[in-house]
């Protein structure tokens, strides 16, 4: 297993290129088994999250290509097992993702429970009830969801408790090839979901309100391949330009998107950074101290959770008090053990955090507990005196493309070694 090493303190100048998103891939490669034909997906993120489910893909019967260095071409046209084994699922939650598309196109999904994973419980209840409410009979066995349709799905109103953006995914999926009309109250907004909409949407299917927390899809009989381009990938642009402001420096993002990070830009501007916007590009420049914020993680568009783990390590730079409130998940702060053993002062008390900033780190050995807990410590890293050592690094590897080879670019002291 490899660990990043990283010898802090030198700041960042130069260009980084932003990968598209993780979580716009995996919804749209599972959209893929719709309906039969080769698929071209553009900006396709090299990730571990996107093997997995490839992998999973390759189970069904689908076959696939790389057309070029991130395109992606899939044909879906021998699609024939319905099963996702535990053993992917339980590598990745959002192999979820093909319980809602396999029922659409066979009638039916034995798809494995994801079980609770380092942030929290992540419960699939939503997905369940919203496949139900459209027809499916769904059983609990041994460990999987057992999902069947007689004949085809039907439209239905869909109201979720708390907008699931792979819920509303699911659901949107299922919903394209039900009879007649479902309507999806409450649902997510994430700018994924978007990205999803306009894969479906050319490959045929008819849905409205994009954008918004209602959607209403019109069951079509038939959808057509299609092709698409993944957004750019919101959390790694956030990731680096926290990076920047913990480290300090000048760098420009390119191939990003700042109108998909509405909530980051004003914590990051009252943080002390200076930040120019482009349409495709966002500079970032650290030249003086840093001023404390407050967080409250939300659905979007407020921060982002995935998020919050980043913007603490920042957040111990400062020399102020920070209280961080995280509302989506239940135990997303397992990063904070850790950030404590870099010398950070922070206090979790149910689920708020309070860190009292003390303008430095140091750097330690410590461990990665999920993906965006890792970027966290990766920032930590980079701001700290002397060495810091990241073990269990596939967490980085699931979810950012090449994190160490764009930061060694922009002047970082970071390396990989065999642990
Ligand atoms: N929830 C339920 N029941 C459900 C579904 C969700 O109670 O059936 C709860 C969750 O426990 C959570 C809240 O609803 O408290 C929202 O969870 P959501 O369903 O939106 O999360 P998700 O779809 O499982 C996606 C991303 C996550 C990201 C969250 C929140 C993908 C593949 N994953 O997860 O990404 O944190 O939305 O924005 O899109 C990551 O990339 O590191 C990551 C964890």
């Amino acid at each position: 297993m490899d660990k990043i090493v990283i010898e802090g303190g030198l700041p960042l100048e130069g260009e980084i290129k932003i990968s598209g998103a993780k979580n716009g891939a995996l919804p749209i490669i599972a959209a893929t088994l719709l309906c039969p034909g080769t698929h071209i997906i553009h900006n396709v993120p090299d990730l571990r999250d996107i093997r997995t489910i490839l992998q999973l893909m390759e189970t069904f019967g689908i076959t696939w290509e790389k057309a070029d260095t991130n395109t992606l071409a899939i044909n879906s046209d021998n699609v024939s097992s319905f099963e996702a084994s535990y053993d992917l699922v339980k590598t990745m939650r959002a192999s979820v993702l093909v319980l809602g598309p396999l029922l659409a196109r066979l009638g039916q999904a034995r798809v494995s429970l994801p079980g609770g994973c380092a942030i929290g419980a992540r419960p699939i209840d939503f997905h369940m009830q919203g496949l139900q409410k459209l027809g499916a009979q769904l059983e609990l066995e041994q460990g999987y969801v057992d999902a069947k349709v007689n004949g085809t799905l039907r439209g239905n109103a869909v109201y979720f408790d708390i907008p699931s953006v792979t819920g509303t995914e699911n659901i949107l999926m299922a919903a394209v090839l039900a009879e007649g009309e479902t309507v999806i109250k409450n649902a997510a907004r994430e700018p994924e979901i978007a990205n999803l909409i306009d894969m479906l949407t050319r490959m045929g299917a008819k849905i409205e309100g994009r954008n918004t927390d209602r959607l209403v899809v019109r069951g079509v009989k038939k959808l057509v391949p299609a092709e698409i381009e993944i957004i750019p990938d919101r959390i790694e642009t956030g990731t680096f330009l926290v990076a920047v402001g913990a480290a300090g420096g000048d760098v420009n993002l390119t191939n990003c998107d700042p109108a998909l990070l509405p909530s980051l830009f004003d914590k990051l501007r009252n943080t002390g950074l200076y930040l120019k916007e482009d349409k495709n590009s966002i500079r970032v420049i650290r030249s003086g101290p840093l001023k404390s914020v407050d967080i409250k993680t939300m659905p979007y568009p407020g921060f982002p959770t995935d998020l919050q783990a980043q913007m603490m390590a920042l957040m111990t730079l400062t020399e102020g008090l920070s209280v961080i409130h995280e509302n989506i998940f239940e135990n997303r702060f397992m990063h904070v053990a850790e950030l404590k053993r870099m010398g950070a002062d922070i206090r979790v008390d149910g689920g708020r955090a309070i860190v009292k900033g003390h303008g430095k780190l140091n750097g330690a050995q410590v461990m990665a507990t999920d993906l965006r807990a890792s970027a966290s410590l990766v920032i930590a890293g980079l701001a700290a005196q002397g060495i810091t050592e990241v073990s269990r690094v596939y967490h980085l590897d699931r979810g950012y493309d090449d994190i160490v080879g764009k930061l060694s670019a922009v002047g970082a002291k970071i390396w990989r070694e065999k642990e």
